[in-house]
């Protein structure tokens, strides 16, 4: 197992593979690694001859009253998780080693970044679409692996690799969730006993959501209304947005006609969680 720090380090090994004529995929993560990281190594190991995971705690993505000091780094774990899973590689850079002082390039993906998550964490989507770019450009691997559980995320980054002509084929994987439903997230770990309990609203509300959907609701504005009211019952529970969008231009939805994306974002304390599912019409 491989601990990596500099980018040139990442590319000579890549070349070495790739003159062996190995395929090579990667799976971009920032630490605090759980069972959802771990599915998506997985199943990179399952799809590409080596396997290399980035550990980088993004500064650019995070907004100034966010929580990039706090986020969790354990990177001694990380690495066992990962050699664990069967990658081969990890990337853990310096922000220095990705950015430059007089860094002035930017890179934006206008559209599908004003809404849900970028609408409530205003350039957020660009220090994801810069870094991401950045990862791709240095690993250039031939598959690239994220969570569905950011949805808006996957739709951005392959909406950014399209418009680019990135040479790399984004693959999302299914949401990886405790045993009461619960979807795993790094930020899980920032909840107390009680916000635990309550953060379980969210993936109640959207299995409630899906049987509604199953019964023949077509009414968005009904369903939304819904999530709102159910929402508003769990007292630790803030809303940061309830929302019923097509699931590839990521536009708000009135009559359901085609595939949906439910995604919702909820305070339970200080702490901002996501979830969703994709309801296929
Ligand atoms: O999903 C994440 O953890 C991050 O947004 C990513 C894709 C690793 C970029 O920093």
């Amino acid at each position: 197992m491989m601990l990596l720090k500099q980018i040139k380090e990442v590319r000579k090994l890549v070349k070495s593979w790739r003159k062996e004529g190995l395929t090579v995929g990667y799976v971009p993560t920032m630490g605090a690694l759980h069972e959802g990281h771990e599915s998506l190594i997985k199943r990179a190991v399952a799809e590409n001859d080596r396997v290399i995971v980035s550990v980088f705690v993004n500064p650019t993505q995070f907004g100034p009253n966010e929580d990039y000091d706090a986020y969790p780094r354990n990177i001694d774990k990380d690495m066992q998780l990962c050699m664990n899973a069967g990658a081969v590689a990890v990337f853990n850079p310096e922000p220095e080693e990705m950015y430059f002082d007089d860094k002035s390039t930017s890179v934006s993906v206008s559209g599908l970044t004003d809404v849900l998550c970028g609408a409530k964490r205003p350039g957020h989507f660009n220090g994801v679409c810069l870094i991401v770019s950045k990862f791709l450009n240095i690993v250039t691997p031939d598959k690239a692996y994220f969570g569905q559980k950011d949805a808006q995320q996957v739709a951005v980054i392959k909406r950014m690799v399209r418009d680019l002509n990135i040479d790399v084929e984004i693959i999302p994987c299914p949401i990886i969730r405790e045993e009461d439903g619960l979807a795993k997230s790094s930020r899980n770990t920032y909840l107390s006993y009680e916000e635990r309990k309550a953060a379980l609203v969210l993936s109640r509300i959207l299995q409630m959501v899906r049987k509604e959907l199953d019964n023949g609701e077509r009414d968005a504005n009904k369903l939304r209304e819904m999530i709102a009211e159910e929402l508003n019952k769990e007292p630790l529970a803030k809303i940061d947005y309830v929302e019923i969008v097509d699931s590839d231009s990521l536009k708000h939805v009135e009559v359901i006609e085609r595939s949906i994306l439910v995604p919702i974002a909820v305070y339970i304390g200080k702490t901002r969680l996501i979830d969703n599912f994709i309801y296929e019409l």
